[in-house]
């Protein structure tokens, strides 16, 4: 489906294939080989976005290994000071410290960065870009263009259709986080704790605090000062920032969760207008890049096993929320390793 947000034309879900556009864009990936990486080479081959040469880019210890892209193996090089020369489009998912030093490369090099960290998402010259929601914003990036973190990727997803019906005042969510959000090394963590507890083994945590298999992990990014994470205060920073309204509030518990792929979030939602059921569902049902999925008697709602490897998050469990005054309560998922990360910025990319 294709749809018109203020004067842009968003493909939500159809590949880049218009014949009437001819040039191919040289790419490079930073960070090809991790979790992101792989599925944005996926998501550019799968959408036919007009590649006219791929650069993998990782770390000194991937040199040697190779990608593979439209059935050719890309061979992986050093991320390095010389791996922007003409490129037209860099991905950037090498981890904020790498973003940190080579965005500016990049971008001096006349590159347009599409950065998936979170080091400028909050800098005011670098828009913050959820196409279905803020693709206009692209309009005034001077090089660099952020896309937004995972779990609030997906829950604008569903947030946002709601706040243009009836005026979203403030949230509060739970999060329940896939571990590919932390990437390959946590997705080989949670494989290695389930096999060492079937064999009945030891197996010490590496990537988070505690073990992750059969339990659930109430942090998820740093803690702050005030008892937030970093990663629970992006739904409010961000979130602001991309739907255009300083006043929205949003108190967060995010969850890391044993599952692979998938996140998925708890909201209670306030609003200015009245709200109906009925009404909400019409309008998430019309949402792009959302399904509604909300059959509870069926025993249908949205799960991260049934949105795993789908491009468009899914809403259910919609109801009256019993303790705001305006409110609905819904659960949203979504595969965070696309909407969250890499179909978001191939999108980002179509919009230029
Ligand atoms: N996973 C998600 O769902 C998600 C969602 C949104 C945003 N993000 C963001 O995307 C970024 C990547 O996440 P990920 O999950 O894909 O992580 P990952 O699986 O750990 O992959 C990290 C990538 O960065 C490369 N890298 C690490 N150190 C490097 C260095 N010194 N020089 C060059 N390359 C280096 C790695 O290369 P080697 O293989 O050579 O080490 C690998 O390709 C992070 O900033 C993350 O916050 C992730």
């Amino acid at each position: 489906m294709s749809i018109v947000v203020r004067g842009l034309c968003i493909n939500t879900d159809r590949p880049y294939n218009s014949p009437a556009v001819k040039k191919e864009y040289h790419i490079a990936i930073a960070g090809a080989t991790g979790a992101v990486g792989a599925e944005l080479l996926r998501v550019l081959e799968r959408r036919n976005f007009p590649v006219a040469r791929i650069r993998a880019l990782a770390s000194r210890k991937s040199v040697g290994k190779k990608v593979s892209f439209r059935n050719q193996s890309v061979p992986v090089e050093e991320l390095s000071a010389n791996s922007f020369d003409k490129i037209d489009i860099a991905f950037f998912s090498a981890g904020g410290d790498r973003s940190r030093k080579f965005v500016p490369i990049a971008q001096k090099a006349g590159a347009i960065v599409i950065d998936n960290s979170s080091v400028f998402r909050m800098n005011p010259d670098v828009p913050l870009v959820i196409p279905e929601i803020n693709g206009q914003d692209v309009k005034q990036h001077r090089g660099v263009i952020a896309n937004p973190n995972c779990t609030t990727a997906v829950a604008l997803m569903a947030i946002y259709p709601l706040h243009r019906a009836f005026g979203v005042r403030r949230v509060f969510a739970a999060s329940y986080q896939a571990v590919s959000g932390s990437g390959a090394r946590a997705i080989a963590e949670l494989k290695e704790q389930v096999q060492a507890a079937a064999a009945d083994r030891q197996s010490s945590p590496q990537v988070y605090p505690h073990p992750i298999a059969f339990n659930v992990l109430p942090h998820v990014d740093v803690f702050l000062e005030d008892g937030y994470t970093k990663e629970e205060m992006k739904m409010q920073n961000e979130g602001r920032k991309i739907m255009h309204l300083p006043e929205f509030r949003a108190s967060v518990t995010c969850v890391r969760v044993p599952v692979y792929r998938a996140h998925s979030v708890a909201l209670s939602a306030e609003f200015e207008k009245p709200v109906s059921v009925d009404q909400a569902r019409e309008v998430l049902a019309k949402a792009p890049g959302l399904e509604l999925v909300d059959e509870p008697h069926n025993n249908r709602y949205p799960m991260p096993l049934d949105v795993a490897g789908k491009d468009n998050c899914q809403v259910g469990r919609v109801r009256l929320d019993c303790a705001f005054e305006n409110g609905l309560a819904f659960w949203v998922s979504g595969d965070q390793l696309l909407k969250g990360a890499a179909l978001n910025a191939v999108q980002i990319a179509e919009l230029l």
